[in-house]
């Protein structure tokens, strides 16, 4: 029995490498993990206006994190932070207050940069919002991964072996996570 993962990558790039590496982990952990990608290129930008009569995408999003077991987040670094369309995602599974669909979810966080500390702070910065939502965060392995072309090869296998035994681990432990936040283990 397979623990559904909401998946919320933070680029909407085609080529996004991000996406690359959440690809990966469901490879990792197909035989324990669903992923249900979340789409949020669609959503408007939130508005509090919305909070009375809310725009469908964004009941139908707020519905699809909801029908999930936990939340991974896979995320680039956009100037030091995590990207607006992440941020703008996030606000929107909020609202209205006292109706967020993150509240009481396990989650993880997870991002790939070119650059060497590996969306380090952009992960920090996300932390401390997931935590102020009441999302139950792996606290470790905290996984900040360099992206260096050709990491994940098209069919989401990882070809570093340095880089695979770091992420089973995070699979593990995130699989593990869940079990104990959800009361299973
Ligand atoms: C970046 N990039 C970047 N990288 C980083 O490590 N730290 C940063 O602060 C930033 N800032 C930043 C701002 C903006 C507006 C862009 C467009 C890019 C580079 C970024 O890591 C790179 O473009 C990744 O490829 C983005 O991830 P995806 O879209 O490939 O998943």
């Amino acid at each position: 029995n397979r623990r559904k993962v909401a998946v919320i990558v933070g680029s909407l790039r085609k080529d996004s490498i991000n996406r690359q590496l959440a690809r990966a982990l469901e490879r990792l952990g197909e035989d324990r993990l669903e992923f249900d990608y979340v789409e949020i290129g669609n959503l408007p930008l939130y508005n509090q206006d919305f909070d009375g009569d809310y725009p469908p995408e964004c009941t139908a999003f707020k519905q699809q994190v909801r029908d999930a077991d936990a939340v991974l987040f896979v995320t680039p670094e956009y100037n030091r932070s995590l990207p607006g369309v992440l941020k703008n995602a996030i606000d929107i599974g909020s609202r209205p207050y006292g109706d967020s669909a993150f509240a009481g979810l396990p989650a993880a966080v997870t991002g790939a940069s070119p650059g060497a500390i590996g969306t380090a702070l952009a992960q920090q910065h996300l932390r401390n919002v997931l935590s102020y939502l009441d999302m139950a965060v792996l606290p470790q392995p905290e996984a900040f991964i360099q992206f260096k072309e050709g990491l994940v090869a098209d069919d989401g296998r990882i070809t570093s072996p340095d880089t695979r035994d770091f992420l089973e681990d995070f699979v593990d432990r995130f699989v593990a996570w869940i079990d104990r936040q959800r009361g299973e283990a």
